[in-house]
């Protein structure tokens, strides 16, 4: 049988596959991705792309690629609860960074900006990058199972168009092969939750619906329409894929009935119910049925199988954090198979991997399914879970314009209802607050203060150890450059400022006795980079004269707040910590 050696397989080009791909191949490690279809993903699925996500791709060179593409989050952000488009509507959320407050908070936090983009129009640029790169992609190509020794694994993969089998040997296999994820069922990984906890429907179609939409831009428009079903995602959403000509309709369905005919007159009576005018020319480009699920793994990795993505983390889409969640996986695994693969690092640092992650993971599962549940406050609030009888219904939400105590107090109810849908919609710090605790991580000894504000809708930028490094717009001559821009490219970097001489000197040191690339920044008047805004002096939490030092993820692995005469014995020992060494 055919053997194809590589240092690393990749099961899957979904987002989650396809960054580590590209990652990989930008870090110069050998990697082939194989992929069950013959194509990348047809339908738009997911499209809110948070700005750390922006902020990997930035670093990976594809950021400018993705935004030129994507639909720009000014025309995000009106999220619409109506009774169809064409009917009445019932309120509004400024969501997506684009409530004035948040705009600045987005605008502070980070030099990407938020954008739709399609995972149809996502995974085409992430794969080509990849492939240009050096990865070699097997399309047609569908893992089957494998085994693990001390020194490799061997998976079984099966040729879809031949009919035939061969293996692939490989140093480390990742399993990004999403939410039915085989890799996740052999390799045993513990989950916690269940599948199939609602049943949703996706119809994606072609219609101008411009008159209807461009006046209050939105990616999302909520359609709770009284006496339809209320299942899967809570109600019928038509959601904009390209502004104002292509959508897709997701609308719940009873599991236990199970999905219903998708036919294509189906389709388009759903279609036409949500628009609330049948007399919109509509086409009909395909359809799906999927489910609600509730679950993650609790740990990703089992010796030299590390899976990523949908395979460990499967959730509904609300929040946007899917695919989101499954490039910062791959972010984050990426690296630190290059310095184990290329011998700088051990392989206990691949252990830190699912440390890292797996929190995070549990974190959005349960984040994106509660927010399922707090769209029924909006319900409640127009009285439509009161009765079952549809004329009723609309009584109950017409009662809100009423000129009585009751109508004034189903305004406020439902203003509420609306309002509180901003950890569904507008919640920044979910996005942005991941602070790691692992063992590539070099806790300073100071108490973590934890966050001042709610950690969920506020980002709050910290140089803890763990945390992921401020961004602040720096200047070198006539260049603006983000701190970002300074760390990240597959490798360390330390800054310090004036009076840190001792720090560089250490990482001189460090690049000698660990074979590291480890590059130093040092800001301040007079320095390669300078803060004329003082952004940075207010952010870094060390004096002029300390040291932070990012890891190749722009995470912060160490950090010092003055000079130190030990500076380089600090350094390498953090060094050796984070590579697995010490
Ligand atoms: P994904 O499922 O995308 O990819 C799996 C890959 O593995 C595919 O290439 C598949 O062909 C391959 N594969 C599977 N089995 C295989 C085998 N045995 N052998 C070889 N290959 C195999 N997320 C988000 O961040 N923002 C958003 O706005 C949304 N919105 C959204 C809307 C809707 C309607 C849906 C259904 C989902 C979203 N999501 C989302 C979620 C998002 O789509 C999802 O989280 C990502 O696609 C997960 O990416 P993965 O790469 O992990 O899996």
């Amino acid at each position: 049988m055919e053997t194809v050696e590589t240092d690393v397989l990749v099961v899957g080009s979904g987002p989650a596959g396809a960054a580590t791909a590209l990652a990989l191949s930008t870090y110069g490690v050998s990697n082939v991705m194989v992929t069950r279809y013959g194509s990348l993903a047809d339908t738009p699925r997911a499209h809110i792309t948070n700005q750390r996500t922006m902020e990997v791709l930035r670093d990976l060179g594809v950021e400018d690629q993705v935004t030129a593409q994507a639909t720009p989050q000014p025309l995000m952000g009106n999220t619409v609860f109506c009774t169809s488009l064409a009917g009445e509507e019932l309120g509004r959320l400024r969501s997506w960074g684009n409530d004035p407050l948040v705009q600045a908070a987005h605008e502070l936090a980070s030099p990407s900006r938020m954008c739709d983009m399609p995972q149809h129009l996502m995974e085409p640029v992430l794969v080509n990058a990849a492939v240009s790169r050096g990865t070699a992609l097997r399309f047609h190509t569908e893992y089957l199972s494998h085994e693990q020794s001390d020194d490799g694994v061997t998976a079984l993969v099966e040729d879809r168009l031949r009919g035939d089998t061969y293996r692939v040997r490989a140093r480390y296999l990742v399993g990004a092969d999403g939410g039915r994820s085989r890799v996740v069922e052999n390799a045993g990984l513990p989950t916690v939750g269940r599948m199939g906890v609602a049943g949703s429907l996706n119809i994606v179609f072609e219609a101008d619906l411009a008159h209807l939409t461009a006046h209050r831009p939105s990616t999302l428009y909520w359609v709770l329409a009284p006496g339809a079903t209320v299942g899967g995602i809570g109600a019928g959403l038509v959601r904009c894929v390209r502004p104002w000509t292509e959508w897709m309709v997701v609308w719940g369905y009873d599991l236990e009935a199970g999905p219903p005919d998708l036919t294509e007159e189906f389709a388009r009576s759903v279609v036409h119910r949500l628009l609330g005018d049948d007399t919109i020319p509509v086409r009909i480009t395909s359809t799906s049925a999927w489910t609600v699920n509730h679950l993650y793994a609790e740990t990703y990795t089992d010796r030299r199988v590390l899976c990523a993505g949908d395979a460990v983390h499967r959730h509904p889409p609300s929040n946007g954090l899917g695919s989101n969640t499954s490039i910062q996986d791959a972010y984050n695994l990426a690296w630190k198979l290059k310095l184990v693969l290329d011998g700088t690092a051990a392989p206990a640092l691949l252990d830190t991997y699912s440390a890292e992650r797996a929190p995070v993971g549990r974190q959005i599962v349960e984040r994106a399914n509660r927010s399922i549940g707090e769209t029924a406050p909006v319900f409640e609030a127009l009285g439509v879970l009161a009765t079952s009888d549809t004329e009723q219904m609309w009584r109950n939400v017409d009662a809100r314009k009423a000129a009585t105590p009751e109508g004034a107090k189903q305004r406020q109810g439902l203003r509420e209802a609306i309002a509180a849908k901003v950890y569904e919609f507008n919640a920044h710090g979910v996005e942005m607050n991941q602070r790691y605790v692992s063992d590539a991580i070099v806790p300073d000894g100071t108490p973590d203060p934890g966050f001042g504000r709610d950690p969920e809708l506020y980002h709050q930028p910290s140089t803890r150890p763990g945390a992921k490094l401020p961004h602040a717009w720096v200047v070198r001559g006539r260049e603006r450059l983000s701190t970002l821009d300074l760390g990240g490219h597959g490798r360390f970097t330390l800054f310090t400022g004036i009076g840190g001489d001792c720090w560089e000197e250490a990482a001189e040191a460090a690049r000698k006795a660990l074979g590291i690339e480890l590059v130093t920044v040092s800001i301040g008047p007079g320095q390669e980079y300078e803060d004329p805004y003082g952004d940075w002096a207010r952010l870094r939490e060390i004096g002029d004269c300390g040291a932070l030092m990012t890891r190749p993820d722009n995470h912060i692995g160490f950090r010092h707040p003055e000079m130190s005469p030990r500076a380089g014995e600090l350094l390498i020992g953090a060094l050796r910590k984070i590579l697995g060494h010490g």
